[in-house]
């Protein structure tokens, strides 16, 4: 039986991967910054809770990262843990950085020093790229990240690489775009937009405020790109993949269309707040997954309206 440690299990895709892991026999492992704390939430709500065996650990604390994977003695690692808000970062840059940038070290220097031939998912970001324009970003295009979190998954993202080619680990970067479902935390916009829409439908809300509505995003769904990481880690030899619908919108598209789908005009209740915009932000994020169609055989079925529906 295959074992595998899934660092961040209590989030919205370590908890997506757990159940894609486990449905594949295998056995799982997952941490939480403490464990006996956590609700883990999200494994709850999937009725996969006892199935998988749950580990503190600190990413940012390299005997932690170490004894939690010499505990699990995995196949296969997967790096979701951190601070995963860009919005946050701008207020939490060192917690952002040091999480993802000192976290991924860890755990790679602790691969590399066990010895064994551990294969590693890390959880790189489209926000890597920062504005991509009218050009869809591929592994080739350079980054040029516009916050603190696109910063600190540029320093994880390039660990990896390095590790790769210095010390031949078995290690990939998955560049998600963003990726949704009812398990996300409410603090991201897709979240607010549903449960905005459902609290005005309800009664309970006059107005949705939200920030910039022109910024443009490739959306999908999360449970697909749990497939992906999972691929990447079966294929004969480690590489980087962006992970993506190849569709962009603006977040204006996304709010019409939740709007629409519930018989309401968005114009009738979204007001905007110049004092939620971002100290800088990414104005077109495009994406060609093309690559991981080709090689990993993955593609997204789901696109933006179908996300929207699924939400709302
Ligand atoms: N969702 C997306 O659209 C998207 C796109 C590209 C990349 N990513 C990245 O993919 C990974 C998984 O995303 P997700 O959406 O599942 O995120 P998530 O729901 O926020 O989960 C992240 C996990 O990391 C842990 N964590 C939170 N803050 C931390 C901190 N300051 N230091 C260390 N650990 C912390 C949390 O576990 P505990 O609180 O239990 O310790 C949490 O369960 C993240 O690295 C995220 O940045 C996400």
């Amino acid at each position: 039986m295959k074992r595998a440690l899934i660092c961040g299990v209590s989030g919205q895709d370590g908890a997506y991967l757990a159940r894609l892991l486990l449905q594949k026999g295998y056995e799982v492992w997952g941490t939480s910054r403490d464990a006996e704390a956590a609700s883990f939430s999200n494994l709850k709500k999937l009725g996969i809770l006892d199935q998988v065996r749950r580990l503190s650990m600190v990413m940012t604390d390299f005997r932690s990262v170490l004894q939690a994977v010499v505990q699990a003695d995995p196949d296969e690692v997967y790096n979701l843990a951190g601070q995963s808000s860009v919005g946050l970062s701008f207020a939490q840059p060192v917690e952002t950085l040091q999480s993802h940038a000192l976290g991924t070290l860890n755990l790679l220097e602790v691969v590399r020093f066990l010895k064994k031939p551990i294969r590693i998912y890390n959880a790189s970001s489209g926000e890597c790229f920062g504005d991509t324009g009218d050009v869809p970003a591929n592994e080739r295009t350079p980054f040029r990240p516009r916050s603190p979190y696109g910063v600190a998954k540029a320093a994880a993202h390039w660990e990896v690489v390095n590790y790769r080619e210095a010390y031949g680990l078995f290690a990939c970067n998955g560049i998600l775009f963003n990726h949704e479902s009812p398990l996300r935390q409410r603090r991201f916009v897709t979240r607010k937009i549903a449960n905005g829409v459902a609290a005005i439908v309800r009664g309970e809300a006059k107005e949705l405020v939200l920030g910039d509505l022109s910024v443009q995003r490739d959306w999908g769904w999360a449970e697909e790109y749990v497939q992906a990481m999972w691929l990447m880690l079966q294929q004969d030899d480690p590489d980087d993949y962006v992970v993506a619908t190849g569709e962009t919108y603006s977040l204006q598209d996304f709010v019409a269309e939740a709007f629409r789908y519930v018989g309401l005009d968005w114009k009738d209740y979204v007001r905007t707040d110049p004092s939620l915009y971002r100290p800088s932000d990414i104005r077109t994020s495009r994406a060609d997954p093309s690559y991981a169609m080709r090689k990993l055989g993955w593609r997204a079925k789901l696109k933006m309206h179908d996300v929207v529906r699924r939400l709302v």
